[in-house]
């Protein structure tokens, strides 16, 4: 598949470009599978502006903030395909097995 390239020339767009990709994912229920969606980017990027965007496409109602001190934070979800939204900051992980101790393994097989 071809990559898309998407530019936006303020916060206020990548937000937006987050929003929709929740509703590009459509409605389909995603086989009872985790949906795991990563971010790559240099500091002060957009990744957390992106990620505030798809979690209001998701219906997350807090705001997500980058987690100061936390690397896994979980917002329920009251509608949709998904019973949680997880914020995920990889960056604060020291090693991989780190995220197996919070229980990354059993979140992502939760039932949906
Ligand atoms: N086109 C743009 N898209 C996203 N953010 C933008 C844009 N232009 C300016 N900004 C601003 O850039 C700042 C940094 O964005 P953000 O905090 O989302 O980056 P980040 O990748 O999460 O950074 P960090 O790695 O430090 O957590 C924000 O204040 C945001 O409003
Ligand atoms: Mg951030």
């Amino acid at each position: 598949m071809r990559p898309i390239e998407i530019n936006t020339k303020s916060a206020k767009e990548t937000k937006k470009v987050g929003f929709n990709l929740v509703a590009a994912l459509g409605k389909k229920p995603t086989l009872n599978k985790a949906l795991i969606i990563t971010l790559e980017g240099n500091l002060g990027s957009g990744k957390t502006t992106f990620i505030q965007g798809l979690a209001k496409g998701f219906g997350v109602r807090e705001n997500v903030l980058s987690p100061t001190f936390v690397i896994l934070k979980e917002f329920p979800l009251s509608s949709g395909n998904f019973q949680n939204f997880y914020h995920v900051d990889a960056y604060r992980l020291k090693n991989p097995e780190e995220l197996l101790e919070l229980g990354f393994k059993e979140k992502i097989k939760e039932k949906l």
